[in-house]
């Protein structure tokens, strides 16, 4: 086995004294797509936010590709190779979709072959009609599209997306769920966090269930999804439909 693209050992992490990541492991081989599930609160997105450096641990490491990145900061990070998806989106909403996407490209690798704003956007057949729409103009899953090609437009070596499916209607659900898959299938390795157990296990090679800033539990997607009691405790859903 190669040494995994993301390690991450022991990472202990939160809020001023709040400590909120108790001492997590993990890892994202190269072209995996590996969840993060759990409840609410559980410290997903603590773990999203202290891999990239916009939280810094109290202890443990982030290794990627072969480089220490537990204290860099997040432009550093991201420089590594990292792109975060952030739950909220964050699109520029005066921006067109071209300049958000842009802005994107400024970001990431500096010795990374960029795919060009165009390039990117004509790979999401729903943003290719909006290109010069404001942000604003968009749908939540145009936007959150839009966000997703601003990340890779970074040519990233790892993607992490935070609750891509959040807020979404079912059809638009299954539209981002299709698209990960894609992007994963052209190449792309994915870190993924997800409070649709669904997608998570249909979208993800392994996964890892977080409670209370822990890993409680962690398998290939098909031995979760079959593990009622285990989906029934730490989820709260009995059968993933
Ligand atoms: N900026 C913050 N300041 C203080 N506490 C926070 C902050 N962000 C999250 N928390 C707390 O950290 C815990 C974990 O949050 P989070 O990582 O966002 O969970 P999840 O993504 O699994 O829902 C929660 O108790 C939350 O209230
Ligand atoms: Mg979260």
């Amino acid at each position: 086995m190669t040494d995994p693209l993301l390690s991450v050992r022991d990472l202990v992490s939160g809020y001023g004294a709040t400590r909120v990541l108790q001492g997590i492991d993990l890892d994202v081989h190269q072209g995996a797509v590996v969840a993060l599930i759990g409840r609410n609160g559980v410290g997903k997105t603590t773990t999203l936010r202290t891999i990239l450096g916009t939280v810094t641990p109290t202890s443990g490491s982030v290794t990627f590709d072969g480089q220490d990145v537990t204290t860099l900061s997040a432009e550093r990070t991201a420089q590594a190779g990292i792109a975060l998806v952030p739950e909220e989106r964050r699109i520029f909403p005066g921006l067109t979709v071209r300049e958000n996407v842009r802005i994107g490209r400024l970001g990431g690798r500096r010795d990374a072959d960029k795919p060009t704003v165009d390039d990117v956007v004509d790979e999401f057949e729903n943003l290719r009609r909006h290109r010069d729409s404001r942000g604003s103009s968009l749908s939540g899953g145009e936007q959150q599209m839009l966000a997703i090609a601003r990340a890779l437009v970074a040519a990233p070596e790892l993607l992490m997306l935070d609750e891509p499916t959040e807020g979404l209607a079912p059809t638009i659900v299954q539209q981002v769920r299709r698209k990960i898959a894609e992007l994963n299938r052209e190449g792309s390795t994915v870190l993924l966090v997800e409070q649709n157990v669904g997608v998570a296990l249909d979208v993800a090679d392994y996964v890892y269930i977080l409670a209370k800033g822990r890993v409680v539990h962690e398998g290939t997607a098909a031995s979760v999804a079959e593990n009622d009691a285990v989906l029934d405790r730490y989820l709260g859903v009995s059968t993933v439909e």
